[in-house]
């Protein structure tokens, strides 16, 4: 890869005379160069690898420049743009959010972001996030649940059983020692996939006839279900004391997975307040119901888990930061193993005010041609 760029480069160099050092390359990671990098470090190693990146910046919260996603809703889903800086990098990520999707042969998520500089706003990085996201929420899942659940959990319900839950079921194994896994979903041929994914996990895995049944003696639960809809997936009679609960799949204003007495029972962490207001299962509750951001625990500023029967709800809905930190992991990762290439995105000029230069030789060209055919 570095070969090629720097073949790249010295063309460019050579097309314009100049000789100074700026490239304007653009590395492209395509999905299937997200899926050779995992191939090439290991699922569990990635994972593991993703939680330190996201803690690491979650750790330098008051660094960034955040806001809440901007979020383009219409009757079948939602598209959303979810910018976040530090003095040094911008990252944006596209997103969208479409239940319904899986009738056209489509994933309900589908994402790619940009990882740029900040002193001169060159884009450093285009990566697909599709599978990145996958990899980043279940690796966001863990590092709450370290803080949040209880100490020796062994097993997990996992409710929603469509493209995240391998990555949550795998990052809760090796990341956190569950070896006990009870699933449901409406699409029994979604949890026979999953079984059929987790086959040579060594998890024990049994599939469940209703949430009630899957939730029953789990130390956490997992909901990752996808709906437009104000769902309650799981309601108060179903709790149990000292459950954690890792709430994923509400995101959206509309769109929720808890019965709102459930919060009240619980103490709620989420990622970025504001976001989570709109989009969080807190959405059901008023302004003032009080909730704790997960950087402060993690950095020793609020108590996750107090005590053993205490009950806890981790209102994930996906926050631009975790983006940021899976896209510098994925970067690293990528020139560590010399995967990806470099895209001609933006233009290298000789000089930055001659824009039109661009166009010179297809300009000659043109006329060329327009000689030849007179
Ligand atoms: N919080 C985050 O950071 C984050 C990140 C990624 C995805 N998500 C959300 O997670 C959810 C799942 O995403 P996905 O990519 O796995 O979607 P998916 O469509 O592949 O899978 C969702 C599954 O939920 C099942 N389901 C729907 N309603 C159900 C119900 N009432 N009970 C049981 N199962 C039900 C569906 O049959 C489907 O198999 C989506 O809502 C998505 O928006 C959140």
């Amino acid at each position: 890869m570095k070969e090629v760029h720097k073949h790249r480069h010295e063309q460019r160099k050579h097309r314009s005379g100049q000789c100074h050092e700026a490239s304007t390359g653009t590395l492209f990671l395509s999905a299937a160069d997200v899926a050779h990098i995992v191939a090439c470090k290991g699922l569990d190693a990635c994972l593991a690898a993703m939680v330190d990146y996201i803690r690491d910046d979650f750790l330098r919260w008051p660094e960034f420049e955040k806001s809440a996603r901007a979020a383009s809703h219409s009757a079948q889903g939602v598209i959303e743009l979810m910018p976040v800086a530090d003095a040094h990098s911008y990252s944006f990520k596209y997103v969208n959010g479409h239940p319904g999707n899986y009738r056209f042969g489509l994933p309900t998520v589908m994402a790619f972001g940009v990882l740029a500089d900040v002193n001169t706003g060159l884009p450093r990085l285009l990566s697909e996030l599709t599978l990145t996201t996958a990899l980043r929420t279940a690796a966001t899942s863990v590092l709450a649940a370290r803080v949040l659940a209880r100490a020796g959990s062994r097993s997990m319900a996992l409710i929603g059983n469509g493209a995240q839950s391998e990555f949550q079921a795998l990052a809760f194994h090796h990341l956190l020692g569950i070896d006990t896994l009870r699933l449901f979903d409406v699409d029994r041929a979604a949890t026979a996939k999953l079984m059929r994914n987790l086959e040579r996990s060594g998890m024990q895995i049994a599939a469940c006839n209703s949430v009630a049944a899957a939730v029953e003696g789990a130390d956490i639960v997992t909901t990752i279900t996808a709906d437009k809809a104000r769902a309650t997936i799981l309601t108060p009679e179903m709790i149990a004391p000292g459950m954690h609960i890792n709430a994923v799949g509400g995101d959206c204003p509309g769109k929720t997975e808890l019965h709102a007495d459930v919060l009240r029972a619980a103490s709620v962490f989420v990622e970025y307040e504001p976001q989570t207001r709109a989009e969080g299962e807190i959405q059901q509750l008023p302004a003032d119901f009080a909730v704790t951001e997960l950087w402060q625990v993690l950095g020793g500023h609020a108590a996750g888990r107090r005590h053993t029967t205490e009950i806890t709800v981790f209102d994930s809905v996906g926050f631009a930061l975790e983006d940021f930190a899976a896209l510098r992991f994925m970067r690293d990762a990528a020139q560590e193993l010399g995967i990806g290439h470099q895209l001609d995105l933006i233009p290298a000029l000789a000089d930055p005010k001659d824009l039109f230069a661009l166009l010179a030789p297809a300009t000659a060209q043109a006329q060329l041609k327009g000689v030849l055919a007179a």
